[in-house]
């Protein structure tokens, strides 16, 4: 396919410098645990969905804003080393965003963002034309995923972290993706396409509720669950935005969230689309 006949994919959200520590067991409030060394990564959701998508092969742009400091150059150059277009990255007088991450011996997670200069992102001069797909998350302004609710067809929004969405906004949307905390405020008899994703119990897709197909998890080791959401959602816009169809979208989608558990970090298992389908044959 020539460059210009290639699906282009923008990726509107959040940049963070994920700042981990792993221990034992997660703290419950009020309690104080001890854990390994404070391991510094990359990663914010937008981030590790546009490093993601990268990975698999589609051409990618991320649509983000950073503060003018050494972090916020290092995750623009993290992300570009995975292919990631960063022309059109914001800078603003805040911070780059900072999440502070928890992670047990069994690979769950706690998580706690600070978003800093993600908060200023602004959509005024970003032309959205040249995309087929936007793919958008919840740790940007709720006024910037309205905006692009309204300014494109296709948008894919993974409505994590679970916030306040405008019931207007939701049903303009392409596809939504929740995970199943996120999807309870949601009305799934609405939604047009609603992905709703169960860990390691794999993923439902319903269309105005109710099931159009479901995928089980395979079953896998898994170290580390920070960012297999993210993996989740960018292997779904891979596949949505070549028109794949829904079971072997999902399918894909399902094999590399669950590949991204295998390693440590959002951005460290990313697997291509080689590989996943790869897995995808020797587990059929
Ligand atoms: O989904 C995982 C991501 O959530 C982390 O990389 C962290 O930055 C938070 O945005």
């Amino acid at each position: 396919m020539s460059e210009s006949a290639r699906p282009r994919t923008a990726v509107v959200g959040s940049l963070n410098t994920d700042l981990v520590v792993r221990c034992t067991d997660l703290p419950r409030p009020g309690e104080t645990v001890l854990g390994d060394d404070v391991v510094r990564l990359p990663g914010g959701k937008g981030g590790n969905q546009a490093a993601a998508l990268a990975r698999l092969g589609v051409a990618t742009s991320i649509v983000a804003c950073v503060g003018r400091d050494e972090m916020g150059q290092w995750l623009l150059d993290t992300l570009a080393e995975h292919g990631a277009d960063t022309s059109l990255i914001q800078h603003s007088s805040r911070p780059t965003g900072t999440a502070f991450i928890t992670v047990d011996a069994a690979g769950e997670n706690e998580i706690v963002v600070a978003p800093g200069a993600n908060a200023d992102l602004d959509l005024a001069h970003v032309d959205l034309d040249p995309f087929d797909v936007v793919l958008a998350q919840m740790e940007v302004s709720a006024q910037i995923v309205e905006e692009l609710a309204r300014r494109t067809s296709s948008l894919i929004l993974n409505v994590a972290p679970a916030r306040p969405v405008a019931p207007a906004t939701l049903v303009r949307c392409a596809v939504v993706i929740a995970n199943e905390l996120e999807a309870q405020s949601l009305e799934l008899g609405e939604l047009a396409h609603c992905i709703v994703t169960r860990g390691s119990r794999g993923a439902v897709h319903y269309s105005f509720g109710e099931v159009v197909t479901e995928e089980i998890a395979p079953v896998v080791d898994a170290v580390d669950t920070v960012g297999a959401g993210d993996v989740f959602c960018a292997a779904y816009a891979s596949r949505f935005v070549i028109n794949d169809d829904p079971k072997s979208a999902l399918r894909f989608a399902v094999a590399a969230g669950a590949m991204a558990t295998l390693a440590h970090g959002a951005q460290g298992s990313l697997p291509t689309t080689v590989e996943v389908q790869q897995w995808l044959d020797r587990a059929s």
